[in-house]
């Protein structure tokens, strides 16, 4: 196994879990409309899996010799979404924004295990795990669409 090479898979993970995590607080925080409640509770979900995974996957890192870059600078830097929206947001626009995130992670981390199953099956493992919950929680917020 080429650690520097599993790197390249896991640190713009991190990043992009990292914002994940943040975005999905700071809908949580603002969201409005007849959706509020469970939405306003599905995003702490979310939040709180992304934050999870984020440890996941930092700890990965550290475990095969690399250190984990999880610094505020690092991730807005190198993270390949928008910046969330600021202020008071619709339920209505919080569900496709996120469902549109929740498609561009799952499709990476998809891409990201495929390669990682060459020769680092244990990270491929992980991250099959990942999409797993990033498409059960798509799932949940494509669902409040109609
Ligand atoms: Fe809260």
């Amino acid at each position: 196994m080429d650690h520097h090479v599993v790197a390249l898979e896991l640190e713009p993970l991190l990043v992009e879990l990292s914002d994940l995590a943040l975005s999905a607080k700071q809908a949580h925080w603002n969201v409005t409309g007849p959706l509020f409640r469970p939405l306003h509770a599905q995003l702490d979900e979310l939040a709180d899996d992304a934050r999870t995974w984020c440890d996941d996957v930092a700890e990965r890192l550290v475990a095969i010799g690399i250190p984990a870059d999880g610094r505020v600078g690092t991730v807005q830097a190198n993270t390949p979404f928008d910046t969330w929206p600021d202020g008071f947001l619709g339920d209505s626009k919080v569900v496709p924004l996120i469902v549109a995130r929740l498609e561009e992670l799952i499709d990476r981390t998809r891409q990201r295990a495929v390669r990682l199953a060459v020769n680092e099956i244990v990270s491929e493992a992980m991250l099959v795990e990942i999409a797993k919950g990033l498409e059960r929680h798509r799932w949940m917020f494509r669902v409040q669409q109609g």
